[in-house]
């Protein structure tokens, strides 16, 4: 009984003889959390758990260390016995020819001595190679040849280094499968390579064992095994990790996992715990004096990849385009004749540009347009408008006006909707509209234009007359204009008169509350009855005409934009004063027929006159201009009660007294 509790001990004490309190027993499957590293240079954990030694670029080094030291040399000199199992994964774009390599290693100190990038893994520099007091080593996992400097064997080898890179003892890498043949591994092949480095400190040997993960087991017999003293490299307190450095060739050098023990066999590596490695970077262009195959590869794939997504992305650019310009058609907006798709009216404006810019005006703005098709020279008239429900039946309308053919109307050509805008395709007016001839002023080149003479006036007026006629008694159905003045009234190549924008104010008036219609029309053109009652009748346009005789004779405005002098009432006042004809634009000097020009005055007095009824009908209006009906002798301006131009006593004004006071002040040399 007391024997049996002395055996127990006894071999109590060997136990703790033999393990030692220092020894040291870690596995990091992965080193993400609990991992104790110090790194330096280009080393890192990454996210996904692998020590990333270097990445493949150049002349890059890192270390990364255990943190704590470990106790290598136990009582007296006696070496202690350790192993460890790491996977590491060498990783070269286009998978060779990258360098230098990695180690594991073992120094008395973190900060390795003379330690530089290239052949020399991180570990000596050329300075310290061989110095005895390096007390480094190492197993190197070479993946580059140093010619004639190391006396390496080959580009690919594993060796054992003690305080210098010329390999005490060194192996083309491989593993012996269990047949005795011996398979070749190729390092930086991007698969991952497990690798064990046993030593057994009383025998004095040296083990090293590689082989791919996806080898089934590890291999029975070791690449390297080789009796070294490690004594007088070791010292007491050694820290155990890991160098890689890359030089002129590069790699990414990663260890995946890592055990490590010392007294004892490390623990395995859990295969399935192994963190991934990234995908290689793009290889840089100066990683080798030549572009190689792979890397032409690769660019080329990248410019391919590229012009797809440009393509893509003009493709797309396209698309909506074409979209943005198609038309969307309701489907009673198909009934009706003459409609343009958008996309030609866009082109034909160059995309409305502002140097195809007409003019703009109350309803809109007017762009010249050449038709691709034709080449026809278009005005085009975009107008914007909220009312939809005015739009909609403005646009039935269109087919009617669109039908409409008379040599003094501007002849409407087409049309188009979009949204809320309308464009309303008219024949090319190349002389521009009246007002600017009648004013000199803003032409489209802004060269002042010639000056109109009084045939020309008069026959620019009879043709205004003949259009509104045309509107008001030949069409179909009664068309009021609504908005007759000088700068709706265009002029052809041959200076004839086009009424433009007829129907164009009804737009206004569909879209508008019934309540409280809209009085559309231009300040000075507009009847005193149209103001209070809104509503636009054939006589309206009269007044308008009338307003525009006294215009075109005079060469004044309406209303004098500096003097606010209503011409109308000048006229009146110049009338009934019996001195009609002073009235006519001075600018002629006299070059005008002078009973010609009084009509033409007394006509726009007649027909600006406050009642509509007592205006004559735009056919009367044309007669009188064609001189088909000569004036009565008895007619008469009756100026009503609250007409708000103002004659004192003087309640008419008659035809002969007009005459005859011109006449008189002709005979009296006034
Ligand atoms: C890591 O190592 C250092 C020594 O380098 C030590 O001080 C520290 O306690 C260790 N940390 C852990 C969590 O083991
Ligand atoms: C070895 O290194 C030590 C310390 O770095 C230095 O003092 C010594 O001169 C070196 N020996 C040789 C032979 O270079
Ligand atoms: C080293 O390998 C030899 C031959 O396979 C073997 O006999 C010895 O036990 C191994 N030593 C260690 C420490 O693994
Ligand atoms: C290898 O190291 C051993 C001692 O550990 C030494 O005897 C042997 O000469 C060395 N061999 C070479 C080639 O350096």
């Amino acid at each position: 009984m007391a024997f049996r509790v002395r055996l127990a001990v006894l071999s109590l004490l060997a136990r703790c003889l033999l393990c030692s309190p220092a020894d040291v027993d870690f596995v990091y499957n992965g080193f993400r959390g609990a991992a104790n590293l110090t790194v330096d240079g280009s080393a890192s954990v990454l996210h996904g758990g692998a020590l990333r030694l270097t990445t493949d670029g150049n002349y890059l080094m890192g270390h990364a260390f255990f943190g704590p030291p470990v106790r290598m040399v136990l009582g007296g000199d006696a070496v202690a016995s350790f192993s460890t199992a790491f996977v590491f994964d060498i990783v070269t774009a286009g998978g060779r020819g990258g360098g230098a390599g990695l180690a594991f290693v073992a120094a008395a100190s973190k900060v390795l001595p003379g330690a530089s990038p290239s052949l020399y893994l991180g570990l000596i520099g050329k300075d310290t190679m061989g110095n005895a007091s390096n007390h480094v080593f190492a197993v190197e996992f070479d993946t580059a040849q140093a010619p004639g400097l190391l006396n390496e064997i080959n580009d690919n080898h594993v060796g054992v280094d003690l305080n210098s890179l010329v390999s005490n003892v060194s192996e083309p890498a491989g593993y012996f499968a269990d047949d005795g043949r011996k398979v070749p591994v190729p390092l930086e092949s991007r698969q991952p390579i497990q690798a064990w480095v046993d030593y057994d400190g009383r025998s004095k040997i040296l083990n090293v064992t590689i082989a791919p993960v996806s080898v089934a087991s590890r291999p029975r017999r070791p690449l390297i095994s080789q009796p070294i003293d490690l004594s007088p490299i070791f010292k007491q307190d050694m820290y155990v990790g890991f160098s890689a450095a890359t030089g002129k060739l590069a790699s990414s050098h990663y260890v995946l996992s890592w055990s490590f023990r010392t007294g004892g066999a490390a623990q395995s590596i859990d295969l399935s715990q192994l963190p991934e490695v990234p995908k290689p970077p793009p290889p840089p262009l100066s990683n080798s004096g030549s572009i190689s195959a792979a890397i032409m590869i690769a660019a080329l794939s990248c410019v391919a990849t590229l012009l797809v997504i440009v393509a893509a992305i003009v493709a797309a650019l396209w698309l909506r385009q074409r979209a943005a310009l198609a038309d969307t058609l309701e489907e009673w907006e198909l009934d009706h004749p003459h409609r343009f798709p958008y996309k030609e009216l866009y082109k034909a404006t160059k995309g409305f540009k502002n140097s195809e810019l007409l003019g703009a005006g109350g309803f809109g703005e007017v762009y010249r347009g050449v038709l691709r098709r034709s080449g026809d020279v278009m005005a085009i008239k975009r107008i914007s408008s909220n009312g939809s429900q005015g739009m909609r039946e403005f646009v039935a309308e269109i087919a009617s006006l669109g039908r409409m053919r008379h040599r003094n109307l501007v002849e409407l050509r087409g049309w188009c909707k979009r949204g809320q805008d309308l464009l309303l395709v008219y024949e090319f007016m190349p002389n521009g509209s009246l007002d600017t001839h009648l004013f000199g002023c803003r032409a489209g080149d802004g060269e002042p234009r010639p000056l109109l003479s009084w045939e020309q006036r008069v026959r620019i007026l009879r043709g205004v007359a003949s259009g509104l006629v045309y509107l008001h008694e030949e069409w179909e159905q009664v068309v009021v204009h609504r908005d007759v003045k000088a700068s709706n009234v265009l002029l052809g190549a041959d200076m004839g008169a086009r009424l433009g924008d007829f129907g164009l104010a009804r737009l206004y008036e569909h879209g508008a509350d019934p309540a409280t219609t809209r009085v559309v029309g231009t300040l000075g053109y507009m009847s005193p009855e149209i103001v209070v009652t809104g509503r636009a009748t054939t006589a309206t346009d009269v007044f308008a005409f009338g307003v525009l005789l006294l215009e075109v004779a005079c060469g004044c405005r309406p209303i004098d934009p500096v003097t606010g002098v209503n011409l109308v009432r000048w006229v009146r006042e110049l009338g009934v004063k019996g001195d009609l004809v002073h009235a006519v634009d001075e600018r002629l000097e006299g070059r005008y027929d002078v009973e010609e020009a009084k009509l033409v005055l007394w006509l726009g007095l007649v027909c600006s006159q406050t009642r509509p009824e007592a205006r004559p009908t735009m056919r009367q209006v044309c007669q009188y201009l064609d001189g088909e009906v000569d004036m009565q002798e008895e007619a008469m301006i009756v100026f009503a009660d609250d007409d708000p131009v103002e004659f004192g006593s003087k309640a008419s004004l008659t035809w002969s007294s007009c005459a005859t006071v011109s006449a008189g002040s002709l005979q009296g040399g006034r």
